[in-house]
């Protein structure tokens, strides 16, 4: 084809396409670009749809020549029919002299500035359709012409070089950010064991690349609840300490299925937890779960991408957050593992002290009220007058007494049993002080089935766990009737203390610290630790612990 068009106006748009290739953001291109466009054309209103990957639908509608207030009246951004949908199905320059008049035109919509004189054209990406550049009202009233369609052509192929080179830098520069955070996440990773602080910095940095509203990662706190352990952005920080039921969140089920899911419209997800969903007024949502080896220690979710239309995430998104997911979960497996050294050397450091007050109460203090005792059986024999004689008895009395207290002490602390025979011979003595003591009925049975060679660590948690159990039964429970049964079941020993008194809310909180301590000493083992209770059906704690 002949070129139309004279050589002063290609200059212009050479000059315009060098001044284009200037701009690397890509949004601020693209305003240039219309820009340019209606200045090369003498159109008075210029825009630009940029067509959402389906090819089927506009996804972003940039306007040049109306200001925002029309912008505001005109209402939602034009989707792609009518007119601007001929271009989308058919990718060829569109020259109309009057838009209303055709046949194929939707209309406008009230508010809309009045537009006849029309030119549309393509802007081809690699063969596709990046985009579609409306220009309207050519100065004067005169139709665009074939020179104006034709320098149009020649710019949007312009266009298209500096488009492509925007989204290059554009993904460029977010991938060094990305590279960038990971490293600093890394670093910290190996300088920082606070986990508050770590999983603080990986939700932080995550929200910035994700560009989420707001970034979480909760991990579970008990059986059957979930705690956000850190958050980020508008509402995630809010979050931070509160708990949510495992079974009714999605962060449950990622936590359970060990997959990513992406949800680009919470309201239709069965899932979601409703009530935070509707509080932070949530829209979008990633769960990823955080694996360590073949444990699943909790989820990092993201929420709302800001700018994207429907606030939705990409897949692109989804992997970055598994990255981070991965690097999250190496943290709190750390943390979790210095932790639990930590408290299994003060449980040990605890047993041997009780180990050395047992003996010292028993060998010094016992040994001592002894030999008072002898002392006073003597002394009581060489007085002669009744009335030295009844004191010295009398003393003699609170001696047996305060010896016998110092014994149940000793054993208390640490029972000589547990040591010379085993957890059960030990846990029936126990049971049986206990009864008659308090005068409630306890039935002891244990069935181990000959091996009752338990690791010592495990013999002395079981018993800690019953001596508290009986204690806290005592104190609070009312109780009438006590049974304690210990089974050996497949590579597990399982205790169950159960009483038939008042009962107790096991998820209200409490200031005790009884029987969060019997929760640490059996997850130090790898076990299991439920409270049945409530109602005024009575208690009943089952613990599991391998063996
Ligand atoms: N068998 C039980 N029957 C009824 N309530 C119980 C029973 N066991 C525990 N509770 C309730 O659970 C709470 C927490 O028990 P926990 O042993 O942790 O603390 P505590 O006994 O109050 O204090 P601490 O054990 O530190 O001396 C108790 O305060 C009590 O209300
Ligand atoms: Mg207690």
């Amino acid at each position: 084809m002949e070129s139309v068009v004279s050589s002063g106006r290609l200059r212009a748009l050479v000059a315009a396409g060098m001044a284009l290739t200037s701009e690397l953001s890509l949004d601020a291109l693209l305003q240039r670009l219309l820009e340019v466009a209606a200045d090369l054309t003498g159109a008075r209103y210029a825009a630009l749809g940029v067509v959402a990957a389906s090819g089927l639908r506009l996804e972003q509608f940039h306007t040049f020549g109306i200001d925002a207030a029309a912008r505001a009246a005109i209402g939602a951004p034009p989707e792609g029919r009518g007119i601007l949908g001929v271009l989308l199905h058919q990718p060829h320059p569109l020259r109309l002299g009057d838009l209303t008049a055709d046949p194929r035109s939707v209309g406008v919509p009230p508010d809309h500035p009045p537009m006849r004189t029309f030119l549309g054209v393509p802007i081809l990406l690699r063969g596709a359709t990046f985009g579609n550049i409306y220009l309207t009202e050519k100065a004067g009233g005169s139709e665009f012409t074939a020179e104006d369609e034709e320098l149009v052509t020649l710019f949007a192929a312009q266009a298209a070089v500096a488009i492509e080179n925007a989204r290059l830098y554009d993904a460029a520069t977010r991938w060094s950010e990305r590279v960038e955070s990971l490293n600093e996440i890394g670093v910290a990773l190996a300088a920082e064991t606070d986990l508050e602080t770590l999983l603080d910095l990986v939700v932080r940095r995550l929200r910035q690349l994700l560009d989420a509203r707001f970034v979480t990662i909760v991990l579970p706190s008990g059986e059957d609840e979930l705690r956000f352990a850190a958050g980020a952005g508008d509402g995630g920080s809010e979050l931070v300490g509160q708990t949510m039921r495992r079974a009714d969140s999605k962060s449950g089920r990622v936590l359970d299925s060990r997959q990513s899911e992406r949800v680009d419209s919470v309201v239709d997800d069965p899932d979601v937890n409703y009530g935070v969903t509707r509080r932070l007024a949530t829209r979008t949502g990633l769960w990823v779960p955080l694996i360590a080896g073949d444990r699943t220690i909790g989820v990092l979710a993201a929420h709302d991408k800001l700018g994207a239309p429907d606030a939705r995430f990409t897949d692109d998104d989804l992997r970055l957050a598994e990255v981070f997911a991965g690097r999250a979960a190496v943290a709190v497996d750390l943390s979790e593992r210095v932790a639990r050294d930590t408290l299994r050397r003060v449980v040990a450091a605890q047993e041997t002290e009780r180990h050395r007050l047992a003996r010292e109460l028993h060998d010094e203090t016992g040994q001592s009220l002894t030999s008072i005792l002898l002392g006073l059986r003597s002394l009581e024999d060489t007085l002669t007058s009744g009335e030295s004689r009844a004191a010295v008895a009398s003393l003699r009395a609170l001696t047996v007494e305060t010896l016998r207290d110092v014994r149940r002490l000793a054993v208390e602390l640490r029972p000589k049993a547990l040591d010379d025979f085993g957890l059960v011979p030990a846990l029936e003595r126990l049971t049986e002080l206990w009864a008659s003591s308090t005068g409630i009925a306890v039935d002891f049975q244990a069935s181990l089935g000959g091996a009752d060679a338990l690791p010592d660590e495990t013999g002395t948690a079981l018993y800690r766990i019953v001596q508290e159990s009986l204690t806290n039964i005592l104190k609070h429970a009312q109780a009438a009737h006590v049974s304690v049964v210990l089974t050996r079941k497949s590579g597990a020993v399982v205790t169950v203390i159960e009483d038939d008194g008042r009962g107790f809310d096991p998820r209200a909180a409490s200031d005790g610290f009884g029987i969060e301590g019997m929760r640490e000493r059996v997850a130090l083992l790898g076990g299991r630790l439920q409270i049945e209770s409530g109602g005024s059906t009575g208690t009943a704690i089952v613990v599991e612990v391998p063996a």
